[in-house]
């Protein structure tokens, strides 16, 4: 298929300094839970972003230094020599595709509480760490000595990249997350020597470190800036204003700038809280103060508003952290016009959990993100299946959906049956409620893509039970029936059901997506889940005029939205909404006039009058059709069966990335039969003397 000309602009080539990026496609520094600890497995991430289009790949924040290290974070590292050899791997990489490779460094100071090296942090004063960390540790004042030592080590880890083979080196002030950053702000600096008070004094370590690197790098890479356009904090910070003036002073330093704003929560601020291109307003008109090329952010995912952005003079590069992970291969889709095959972001953030977990990056959307080495999944290509086999998928959620298509892709014959009258499950469903319209994405790439191809039959309002499947000659049965909510209260807290009285409606999520409602106005939601569904639900049933109250036994509420950054803004929309918040609070029982709930740490109840409780506890998977099979896997030979199993929701309920993921885990493994083949890991048993054989008992010499 051609290009649509109206994209033409974004396959410019333009010029960053001395190097030249093959269009305006740029993925600019994302993390990934891999960094120093999975070097093989990050290169081939990074490579297969370069191979998807991306003129420009870029890594994370590397730290330069042991004096500022991000433990319990898995960050790119290169404090010395020894750490070049990984990053000149990520480099091959991206070279190897055409791709121009950039490294942000970073010192992040008052950020970074170094558990690991114990090295006491420092910044612009003696203060207390920056508010992403809860370390009881304080950051010191650096002094002249301090930051004369900074300068050197920004200087060396710029030669050390030139050695790795970067084209583009980053100088590092955003997100509040750099020493940089931290003496430019007037609510971190206080200090009264040349690097505080005045914005050009704040800003002077900025331009020395940006001189320093300029003079470093003379000329054999680009140097960029990325820059936290405002603080998004009011008066206590920087804003448009100094920015304006900041780049009157520097705007002609760098060979490109990077704009983003706010902290890393507003940068990356999920589909929940913000629209594609939220930050245009903040960047509009930035431009014009530079005669450098800008790249800038919004989780991109349109190809008219990213032209649009370039036409209008608002951004140069098309900046993507979370559109390439989701889509490795957005640009060459949109070179070759294959539009509807781009695998959209759904603004979840699953993939900053990874980070926030200390777990290699995945994403609902790829499953091959963070898998491209380990497993050799890739996000567009499927391994032709050396013996194609006729395959039943059961169940068209998440999981079914995925499951089906990489079969399909595979070469494998394959029937998809569903149900109900609508294919995606969990996401159909779950798309409707406040706020998660985006997630919808998931069922319609699937979707598109099965219909596109040939050896796919899907089936809906049609279910199959154990006789009919042994009946039809299948070879291979993916089980993905999903979970359904439990309404007796067993989660976390409690492991066996509460007494409720039947006067008293208890709903699932189930039936309130169903579109069930209780008599009366008064709610109370249980949320013993901790992630979003409890919080999104008392968003639903306030916005229909019910009153709501959210009992939960955390300190806050959908308190694992902290892994994606949500929580804060979760928690402020509720208290904003007049939903009433109980922490620290289970539900123990119900009573014909409400529920009794419990403290946490004191065990003291209290009654707690409601007309109807919802309870967003645990799921059980749905897997009776898979134990009816299990059961007569005597009659799977003569049937011609060669395995089955459960897949997703209905293996193990958990998120849809872990449906998506699982779903692709059973196309990929169908010839294996085995779901426990072990994957690469980085770095086993390489780098030490191997062990010694146990000398045998007898061999032992006599104790004295
Ligand atoms: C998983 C993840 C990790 C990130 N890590 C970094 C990082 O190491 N350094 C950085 O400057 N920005 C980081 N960011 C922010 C992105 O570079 C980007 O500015 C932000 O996500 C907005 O762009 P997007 O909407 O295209 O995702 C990260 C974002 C994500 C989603
Ligand atoms: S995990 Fe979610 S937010 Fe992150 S890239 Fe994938 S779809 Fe987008």
């Amino acid at each position: 298929m051609a290009r649509d000309p109206r994209y033409d602009v974004l396959f410019e080539p333009v010029a960053i300094g001395p190097v030249v990026a093959r269009n305006r496609f740029y993925q600019v520094p994302h993390c990934n839970g891999m960094g120093h600890r999975d070097p093989s497995a990050l290169a081939a991430m990074r490579a297969v972003k370069a191979e998807g289009g991306w003129a420009v790949v870029s890594t994370e924040e590397v730290e330069i230094h042991p004096s500022s290290e991000l433990t319990p974070y898995v960050e790119g590292r290169l404090w010395d020599d020894a750490d070049i050899p990984a990053h000149a791997l990520v480099v091959e990489g991206i070279h190897r595709h055409g791709a121009l490779a950039a490294i942000e460094l970073v010192h992040s100071g008052m950020s970074a509480p170094n558990y690991h090296t114990r090295i006491p942090p420092m910044g612009p004063g003696h203060r207390a760490l920056t508010r992403g960390s809860d370390a009881p540790i304080q950051a010191r004042a650096m002094t002249a000595g301090d930051i004369a030592d900074l300068r050197t080590w920004h200087r060396a880890a710029v030669t050390r990249s030139l050695e790795a083979g970067y084209d583009i080196v980053y100088v590092y002030a955003g997100h509040s997350l750099t020493t940089l950053q931290h003496f430019l702000s007037p609510r971190h600096n206080r200090r009264t020597d040349a690097y505080g008070g005045s914005l050009e004094n704040r800003a002077r370590l900025l331009r020395e470190v940006l001189e320093d690197t300029i003079e470093v790098v003379d000329g054999r890479a680009a140097v960029a800036c990325r820059l936290a356009v405002d603080e998004l904090v009011g008066s206590e910070g920087y804003g448009r204003a100094d920015i304006e003036e900041l780049l009157g002073m520097i705007g002609e330093l760098p060979d490109l700038w990077d704009f983003m704003v706010g902290e890393w929560d507003d940068d990356s601020v999920t589909s929940r809280f913000g629209a594609e291109a939220g930050q245009e307003g903040h960047v509009l008109g930035l431009k014009r103060l530079t005669t450098k090329p800008v790249v800038g952010v919004g989780r991109f995912t349109s190809p008219d508003t990213m032209a649009r952005m370039v036409r209008q003079g608002v951004l140069d590069f098309i900046g993507a952290a979370r559109p390439s992970i989701a889509d490795p291969f957005l640009p060459t889709k949109i070179e070759e016009g294959r539009i509807d095959e781009i695998r959209e972001c759904i603004g979840c953030n699953i993939c900053v959990s990874g980070d926030f977990t200390s777990s290699p990056i995945r994403c609902t959307q790829n499953p091959a993100m963070g898998e491209e080495w380990r497993r050799g999944w890739h996000p567009e290509r499927y391994s032709a299946s050396r013996r194609p086999a006729r395959v039943l998928v059961v169940g068209g959620g998440p999981a079914g959906l995925e499951a089906a298509m990489v079969a399909a892709k595979r070469g494998h014959e394959v029937s998809l049956v569903e149900a109900t009258r609508q294919l995606g499950g969990r996401v159909a469903r779950e798309s409707r409620l406040p706020g998660l319209a985006e997630w919808i994405r998931v069922r319609d790439y699937r979707v598109g893509q099965l219909d596109g191809l040939s050896n796919t039959s899907s089936y809906l309002e049609s279910t199959l039970d154990a006789d009919d499947i042994l009946g039809y000659g299948f070879e291979h049965v993916a089980v993905a029936t999903g979970a359904t909510w439990r309404g007796d209260g067993v989660g976390r807290w409690h492991t066996r059901p509460i007494s409720l009285d039947r006067a008293l409606p208890v709903l699932t999520p189930d039936d309130v997506l169903a579109g069930a409602r209780p008599e009366g106005q008064s709610i109370v939601i249980f949320d013993d889940d901790h992630y979003y569904l409890g919080g999104v639900l008392a968003e639903l049933l306030v916005g229909e005029g019910f009153a709501v109250a959210l009992v939960t036994p955390m300190t806050d509420v959908s308190t694992w939205t902290h892994n994606t950054m949500e929580q804060h803004r979760i928690q402020a929309r509720l208290l904003e909404l007049g939903i009433a918040i109980r922490t620290s609070e289970v539900v123990v029982r119900g009573t014909a006039d409400g529920l009794v709930v419990a403290n946490t740490y004191t065990g003291r109840e209290a009654p707690l009058g409601c007309d109807a409780a919802v309870f967003v506890t645990s799921r059980r998977p749905e897997e009776q059709l898979a134990l009816d099979l299990a059961e007569r896997s005597g009659e799977w030979a003569d049937a011609g069966l060669l395995s089955m199993r459960t897949v997703g929701d209905a293996h193990a309920p958990g998120t849809i990335a872990s449906a998506v993921w699982d779903g692709r885990r059973f196309a990929e493994d169908l010839e294996s039969g085995s779901e426990w083949a072990l994957f690469r890991r980085d770095g086993v048993l390489t780098a030490i003397d191997p062990p010694q054989p146990r000398p045998d008992p007898g061999d032992r010499p006599p104790t004295p």
